[in-house]
């Protein structure tokens, strides 16, 4: 209808740059943005604030219910809060992400959050929603007008989080984004191209060249419609 949002959906491995070019992407377009990583971030803090093992998931299926979080869709203004708490820091730490993986596998977990991120998306008040993640391409937003892959290669994508995170060795960071993609992967398939998606590779790119990228890709898609 003519009230919907232009989706944009953007899927893509850790390192590729998936996020700090959705934000930009969205601010030069008055879109909203929406992390729907942050949203399994935010559920791995929640379950492990309530002491879950989180490779369990009976017991993660134990804390989702009164799981009450939300997220902002504004790239300017961007936070997610856990009931009351402001996590958007906390997300981000080094446990959290070892223990997301084992939170986004449960599929009563992606049932949910998908609702909420169309949802969300529906009642943004924007003229487009850039949303981020490993599915949405090909789960969440399947016949959004725009569909891209976001690919580095993994020595840049280990480059790129090494100077991010400042509290491990390069080593480390390579180690543990190779370790998360291998778990991410088993969930959904983020590396390959779904057919009719666009692949956008990072590798020899700037950040800029790279939102020019997806700009570009947006603006032939939005204008062939
Ligand atoms: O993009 P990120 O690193 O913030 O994502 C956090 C985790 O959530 C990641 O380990 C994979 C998972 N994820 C997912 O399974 N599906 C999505 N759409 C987004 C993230």
């Amino acid at each position: 209808g003519v009230d919907e949002p232009i989706v944009v959906a953007i899927d893509g491995p850790a390192g590729s740059g998936k996020s700090s070019v959705s934000k930009q992407v969205a601010r030069r377009l008055g879109f909203g943005y929406l992390d729907t990583g942050a949203a399994y971030r935010a559920l791995a803090w929640h379950a492990l604030a309530h002491g879950v093992d989180t490779s369990d998931s009976a017991s993660v299926l134990d804390v989702v219910g009164d799981f009450d979080y939300a997220i902002s869709l504004d790239p300017d203004a961007y936070w997610v809060r856990v009931g009351q708490t402001d996590v958007t820091a906390a997300i981000r730490e080094t446990h959290v992400t070892e223990a997301v993986s084992g939170v986004a596998r449960v599929p009563a977990v992606r049932e949910s959050v998908n609702a909420l991120f169309r949802s969300l998306v529906d009642g943004s008040g924007r003229p487009g929603v850039v949303i981020e993640g490993r599915d949405i391409t090909t789960v969440v937003a399947p016949d959004a007008p725009v569909r891209i892959l976001l690919t580095a290669s993994p020595a840049v994508r280990a480059a790129r989080r090494s100077a991010e995170v400042t509290t491990q060795s390069a080593a480390d960071v390579a180690e543990a984004l190779h370790r998360r993609d291998a778990a991410d992967s088993t969930v959904v398939d983020f590396l390959t191209a779904a057919p009719g998606v666009t692949v956008v590779d990072s590798t020899d790119l700037d950040f800029d060249q790279t939102v020019e990228a997806v700009i570009g890709v947006i603006s032939t898609v939005t204008s062939a419609q």
